[in-house]
């Protein structure tokens, strides 16, 4: 059953367990013999990191980051604030931080330098989502699970304004919904 303020799934259940699957595959042979921290970015990567988690089968930690770029609004502003720090230090340590979507990588190039400046051994970034073509920074993004158009898209986890968090799918949120 589509949501009524949804105007088109792009990806649905399975299309996306598959994606999961395949990702969590490649980071357990990459990051083989060694300990990674999985460094979740709140809110939105909150189901994706339950899912991704799951299909990586090394030994690996989890911390929570919350960040917040949007307000309640459908596009960056590029100010980015940390709500909620990391608990733990990751000097020495492999980092990967997991990102919902990745649109115009702002608030991933904040977190990058954020974090590289905490001396860990390596920090690459999963995003399930990434916007074609929207990229206003050039970041290095070791995994991309989905191209998705440039449209606003909710579900899986990502919002618009706290709403459409728990879609069981992602699609394109009608404009007629936030404008
Ligand atoms: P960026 O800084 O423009 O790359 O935006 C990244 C963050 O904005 C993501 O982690 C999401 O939380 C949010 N975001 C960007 N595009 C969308 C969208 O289409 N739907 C929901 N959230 C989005
Ligand atoms: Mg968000």
């Amino acid at each position: 059953m589509m949501h009524e303020d949804v105007t088109e799934v792009l990806f649905d259940e399975q299309q996306i367990a598959a994606c999961v699957r395949s990702l969590g595959a490649r980071i357990s042979a990459d990051y083989a013999g060694e300990k990674v921290l999985l460094v979740t970015v709140l809110k939105g990567a909150f189901i994706f990191m339950a899912d991704l988690s799951r299909a990586i089968t090394n030994d690996i930690e989890i911390d929570f980051m919350a960040v917040s770029s949007y307000g309640a609004e459908a596009r960056s502003s590029g100010v980015v604030r940390i709500i909620k720090d990391l608990n733990a230090s990751i000097e020495g340590r492999h980092i990967l931080i997991v990102e919902d979507i990745l649109d115009s990588g702002l608030t991933l190039k904040y977190l990058i330098k954020n974090l590289r400046s905490r001396r860990p051994l390596s920090v690459e970034v999963v995003t399930l989502l990434l916007k074609e073509g929207k990229q206003e920074t050039d970041i290095q993004c070791k995994y991309v699970g989905l191209i998705c158009p440039d449209e606003f898209v909710v579900g899986y986890g990502l919002d618009y304004a706290e709403s459409y968090r728990n879609l069981p799918y992602i699609g394109i949120l009608n404009p007629k919904a936030y404008s």
